[in-house]
């Protein structure tokens, strides 16, 4: 598995974090929309998660490419010539026999009425074994842009809880990028806390 290198260090818990593919910014969605704001309508919701169907997987996966590529292009790791190809290698590994792929799980977020598809969850169970870190880690998650601000996120990543402490699993780890902040907010809501801090300063802005 390939990590982010710099996740490495400073886990609270000897445990190595999984690099994350879904953790994006929510002012680059699909539409470029800038998401800022309250949520829409203070309402109770409901979502399923569904196991993703052939048909979803595939747009699915297409997105997180391009998504996974400029992360890492932003990030400077990748060169934008080389981002799609090094995104398909990376996430090619994680997932070799796709939405099958063993300790995975790969779902569709889907709501009422009409049980509409509003967005999509990946998590990996990891089994404990000398090799691999133990955990459940959140790979992503996405709200197509306009079923944003309803509450379908966060009753998603509440719909994963007992999902997880049924495999035996207490915790349930995930990477969000610091300036992300819609999502960061929807962690803290949820009662995630922070356990790695990686900083950075922009050199070229300062001499
Ligand atoms: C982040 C994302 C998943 C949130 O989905 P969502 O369904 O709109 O979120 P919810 O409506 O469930 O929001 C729940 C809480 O999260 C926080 N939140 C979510 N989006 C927010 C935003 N744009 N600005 C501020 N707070 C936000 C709020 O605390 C909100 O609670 P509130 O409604 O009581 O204010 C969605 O914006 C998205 O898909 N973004 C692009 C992909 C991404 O960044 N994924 C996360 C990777 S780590």
């Amino acid at each position: 598995m390939d990590l982010w290198p710099l996740d490495r260090s400073g886990s609270t818990d000897g445990e190595t974090t999984p690099n994350a593919i879904g953790g994006r910014d929510t002012a680059r969605g699909p539409e470029g929309s800038t998401l800022t704001g309250d949520r829409i309508a203070a309402v109770p919701v409901t979502v399923r998660l569904v196991p993703m169907t052939d048909e979803e997987y595939s747009p699915f996966l297409d997105g997180l490419y391009r998504e996974y590529a400029a992360d890492h292009v932003r990030a400077g790791r990748w060169t934008e010539a080389e981002g799609e190809q090094k995104a398909r290698e990376e996430i090619g590994k994680l997932l070799p026999d796709g939405r099958q792929t063993a300790n995975h799980l790969l779902l569709t977020i889907r709501v009422d009425p009409g049980d509409e598809p509003v967005g999509a969850v990946w998590i990996a169970f990891q089994p404990p074994s000398p090799f691999e870190p133990h955990g459940a880690f959140v790979y992503d998650l996405e709200i197509r842009p306009a079923f944003r601000r309803r509450g379908y996120a966060e009753e998603a990543m509440r719909a994963l809880e007992p999902i997880a402490r049924d495999r035996g699993f207490d915790h349930i780890r995930l990477h969000v990028f610091g300036d992300n902040v819609g999502a960061r907010k929807l962690y803290v809501k949820l009662g995630y806390v922070e356990t790695n801090v990686l900083m950075a300063k922009d050199l070229r802005a300062t001499r």
